[in-house]
């Protein structure tokens, strides 16, 4: 993905209008290929996002032992089961993909062999402590760069996982508390995670409905270990961090009207909706059901005046991959936004506090009436005022490519995105998309 340098020309052509759906959600694809890895059979996974990130779990997996096969647009996940898994025979290449490497870190300290984890410049910044603490605390050895707390690192449970995990999670991570409820699976005796926020929950309820033991009370989680794991069909619902960009951008650009079909509506993950609507956005949800034990709904936007507002505590926890693009909401909102308790931003795929405050800076602050943007060091404030185009950066950030794309929407003038095939690594169809509900305004 760093090798290449793909420019992207924004010129907005008018209202966005039309009906997109968006793809398969991430964070579920990758449960829906490592959840059913563990368990000895067949699924089949349908709507499973095809990107760069998915690509990584899945080659790890084949690494030890499952196989995927195409069939009719649908993918067959087959394993002989975690406790039949051999050694990977090179390092486990995870790529740009957080949630691979620290889920799959999990996983790979209930296996009785070494396994050894690394990913690209980006993924090796990312700090990996947090996950391996825990795991040595559960009796894995683990080492990796930067005295543990960077990749490339190694996970061994060939000593067993004596201990349970107790206690509660410095960080409020999805990622983290899904690999301690992995390698909760195959400890010795039960686990009980606390955790600091509401956040994704998409591993328990997918772990529960195979047959885990996994009790969730509000912020408590307990995991009984030794429960033989089903393999389970999974349909993957759209993904919400996918289409908030285009909820966002019909939000800001006036006179549009959208409609979103087959998005997934976790409560957990619907902090973005929360935001826009005390922002004064247009958002209905329609035609509610549940798909594979996940909250779905289609979702119409229509465009409206934001005004500006507050976004932290939990909201921060259920908002966290749509802030960048929230900030540009707050950019093109009348008045102030105010973004406190994000410092996990400086942890993403790029220093999201930082390339989010650059994007907006370009974009705003040289007009007499232009948005401007204050960096804080757990979040930004923003005034709200005319979005320009200018030459931008994704900063190798997926979604900071997206959120530039939306913000040149909204801009007067012509906006250039490098690093524009940053995109492929969550949403490879999002010039094609964009194009389709705007006229052609990306070339
Ligand atoms: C994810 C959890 C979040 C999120 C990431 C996907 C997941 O990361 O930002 O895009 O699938 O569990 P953290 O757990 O690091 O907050």
């Amino acid at each position: 993905m760093a090798a290449t340098n793909e420019i992207r020309r924004i010129t907005p052509a008018g209202p966005l209008r039309g009906e997109l759906r968006v793809p398969g959600d991430k964070s579920i694809s990758h449960r829906a290929l490592i959840c059913n890895a563990l368990a000895t059979g067949e699924a089949r996974v349908s709507n499973l996002l095809d990107s760069a990130d998915c690509r990584s779990t899945i080659a790890c997996l084949e690494q030890w032992g499952a196989s995927f096969e195409q069939a009719d647009g649908d993918l067959i996940v087959r394993s002989p089961g975690q406790h039949a898994f051999h050694p990977a025979s090179r390092i486990l290449d995870c790529g740009n993909s957080g949630t691979s490497i620290r889920l799959l870190a999990g996983v790979a300290a209930g296996l009785p062999f070494a396994s050894t984890f690394d990913g690209d410049q980006y993924l090796r910044r990312r700090p990996m402590a947090r996950i391996l603490e825990p795991l040595a605390s559960m009796g894995a050895r683990v080492s990796g760069a930067e005295a543990g707390t960077r990749a490339p690192f190694t996970v061994d449970g060939s000593n067993g996982l004596n201990s349970g995990f107790q206690g509660e999670l410095a960080v409020a991570s999805a990622q983290v508390k899904s690999c301690i409820i992995l390698a909760a699976l195959r400890a010795g005796q039960p686990s009980w995670i606390v955790e600091p926020g509401p956040t994704r929950d998409h591993t328990e309820r997918m772990l529960t409905a195979m047959g885990a033991e996994i009790a969730v009370n509000g912020a408590e989680v307990t995991i009984r270990p030794g429960a033989d794991l089903k393999p389970r069909d999974v349909e993957v619902p759209g993904d919400i961090s996918a289409a908030a960009f285009w909820i966002i951008a019909a939000a800001i650009v006036p006179g549009s009207e959208l409609c979103l079909p087959n998005v997934g509506i976790n409560p957990r993950r619907t902090g973005v909706i929360d935001v826009l609507r005390n922002m004064g956005a247009k958002i209905d949800f329609t035609n509610p059901r549940d798909v594979s034990g996940e909250p779905v709904a289609d979702i119409l936007v229509q465009a409206s005046t934001l005004r500006g507002t507050v976004i932290d505590g939990d909201l921060i926890v259920r908002a966290l991959d749509e802030l960048p693009a929230l900030a540009v909401a707050a950019s093109a909102a009348e008045g102030v936004t105010e973004i406190r308790d994000a410092a996990e931003l400086r942890v993403k795929e790029s220093d999201r506090i930082a390339s989010t405050t650059a994007l907006l800076t370009h974009m705003g602050t040289d007009l007499e009436a232009g948005a401007r943007v204050e960096e804080r060091p757990d979040g930004m404030r923003i005034v709200g005022g005319q979005l320009r185009g200018a030459p931008v950066q994704s900063f190798g950030d997926h979604r900071l490519a997206m959120a530039a794309a939306v913000a040149a929407l909204a801009a007067d003038g012509q906006t250039e995105i490098h690093g524009a095939e940053s995109v492929g690594i969550s949403y490879p169809e999002f010039w094609q998309h964009l194009n389709r509900i705007s006229n052609g305004a990306a070339a």
